[in-house]
C-alpha cells in the first residue's frame, strides 16, 4: 500500500488541507503517516475526528524515506533543511510542497492542474518526482483567466493585487482583528450614533491607528483603516518578491516559449483570506467582448462570471463571498477606453484554497492516479 507521509498538518495551510481531504473523502486507500516538528511520539486528531495515529519526527529522514510520497505544508525552512537530506539519502518518492523554497528549479514544477494539467502529466512521464503550489496570486489569477493565455492572447499583462492578511499567516489575520477591534473602540459610542460630529470620530480613529499601543507586531504598520503597498522583500528592480513570482512562475506555469511581461504593484488590505485582483491586459489581438466572457467561462468548473453590472458585483466580486469557498468569479470584464485591443477585469479568489491547500490536494491524487494506487 502506498505510504504518504503529511508533515506540517496542523498549521493554516496544512489543516484547510486537512479538511478538504475528509471533505473529498481522499483518505482512503493509502496508508497515511503524519508528522510533526514538536508532536512527535504524540497523536492526534484531525479534521472529521480522526485520529493521525503516532506522530513521528518530521527531521527523522530514515522515516521520511519510507515514505513514497510526501505532502509538506511546514513552510519554507523546512523544506530547506530536510529535502537536500532525504534526496542526498537515495530517496526516490514524490515531494508535494506548499511553500515557495522549489519553484522556481528546474527539476520542479509548480502545480495548478486546472490550468497546467499537460505540464505535469509530461513531468510525471518524464519521472520528475518535485511538484510545488504556486504563489497564491498567481493561481487565483490562473484559475480566473487561464484560457486568454491559453489561446494566446496575452501580449502582455498588469495585475493590481488586494491581498489579504492570511496571506501573511495565522498571526497577522488574528492582528488584523485586534487592529480592527481597537479602532472600532477607539471613538466609544460616537460610531453608533448618527448625530456623532464624524470629523472627531475620525480624529480619534487616526490618533489610535497612530498611537504606540496600537498593536503592529506583525505587520509592523497599520492594516485596519489602512493599506499597505509592499508585500515581501525588495528586489533590486524596484519590484517586491511577490512582484516578481508574477513573471516568474505565471511562465513557468504555462511553460511558455517566449516570456509574457506581467507586472503590477501587490498590496495587502484588510480581508481575511481572499485576495483580488485588478487586472489590464493587452490582447494579441481584437476579441469581441462576448467571446472573451465564454472563454473565461470555459476554463474549469470553478470560475464565475460575473455579469458587469452594479448589485451582481457587489454581491459576488468580493471576498465577503468568496471566502471559504472554491468559486473564483471574474467579473468587471470590459474593454477599455484606451482602445479595443485592451481589457480589463477584476477576479476574487480564497486565498488558503486555490491559493494554497487545493492544488496540493488535488496533486497527491495525480500521484496516485499515476502509480495506480
Ligand atoms: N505571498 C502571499 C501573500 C502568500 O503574502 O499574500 C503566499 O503565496
Amino acid at each position: 500500500m502506498l505510504k504518504t507521509g503529511f508533515v506540517g498538518y496542523r498549521g493554516m495551510v496544512g489543516s484547510v488541507l486537512m479538511k478538504r481531504m475528509v471533505e473529498e473523502d481522499d483518505f482512503k486507500g493509502f496508508e497515511k503517516i503524519f508528522f510533526s516538528t514538536s508532536q512527535a511520539g504524540k497523536s492526534d486528531v484531525i479534521a472529521g475526528g480522526m485520529s493521525t495515529g503516532i506522530i513521528e519526527n518530521a527531521e527523522n529522514i530514515d522515516k521520511l524515506k519510507a515514505m513514497d510520497v510526501i505532502v509538506t505544508c511546514q513552510g519554507g525552512s523546512y523544506t530547506e533543511k530536510v529535502y537536500p537530506q532525504l534526496l542526498a539519502s537515495g530517496w526516490k518518492g514524490y515531494w508535494i510542497d506548499a511553500a515557495s523554497t522549489l519553484r522556481m528549479k528546474d527539476d520542479a514544477i509548480i502545480i495548478l492542474d486546472p490550468v497546467n494539467r499537460n505540464v505535469i502529466n509530461d513531468a510525471l512521464a518524464k519521472g520528475i518526482k518535485c511538484y510545488v503550489g504556486g504563489n497564491c496570486t498567481v493561481s487565483l489569477m490562473l484559475m480566473g483567466i487561464g484560457p486568454l493565455f491559453q489561446n494566446n492572447l496575452v501580449e502582455w499583462l498588469s495585475t493590481m493585487t488586494y491581498q489579504a492578511s492570511s496571506g501573511a499567516g495565522a498571526q497577522n489575520m488574528k492582528e488584523l482583528l485586534t487592529q480592527m477591534a481597537a479602532l472600532g473602540s477607539s471613538a466609544g459610542n460616537m460610531i453608533y450614533d448618527p448625530a456623532s460630529a464624524i470629523l472627531e470620530v475620525d480624529r480619534l480613529v487616526t490618533e489610535k491607528m497612530r498611537s504606540s499601543d496600537f498593536p503592529v507586531e506583525n505587520f509592523k504598520v497599520p492594516l485596519a483603516g489602512s493599506v499597505i503597498p509592499w508585500i515581501d522583500s525588495a528586489y533590486e528592480n524596484g519590484q517586491t518578491k511577490e512582484e516578481w513570482k508574477g513573471v516568474a512562475e505565471t511562465n513557468k506555469i504555462l511553460m511558455t516559449k517566449k516570456q509574457i511581461p506581467i507586472d503590477g504593484i501587490c498590496v495587502r488590505i484588510g480581508a481575511m483570506r481572499c485576495h483580488s485582483q485588478g487586472i489590464t491586459i493587452k490582447l494579441t489581438k481584437d476579441v469581441p467582448i462576448k467571446d472573451i466572457y465564454d472563454m473565461i467561462a470555459a476554463g474549469n468548473e470553478w470560475v464565475k462570471v460575473v455579469p458587469n453590472e452594479m448589485d451582481v458585483t457587489k454581491k459576488e466580486l468580493t471576498p465577503a463571498a468568496v471566502s471559504g469557498t472554491l468559486t473564483i468569479p471574474v467579473g468587471r470584464i470590459r474593454k477599455m477606453n484606451i482602445g479595443n485591443e485592451y481589457l480589463t477585469l477584476y477576479t476574487v479568489g480564497d486565498q488558503l484554497l486555490w491559493g494554497a491547500a487545493e492544488p496540493v490536494r488535488r496533486m497527491l491524487n495525480i500521484v496516485r492516479e499515476h502509480l495506480g494506487k
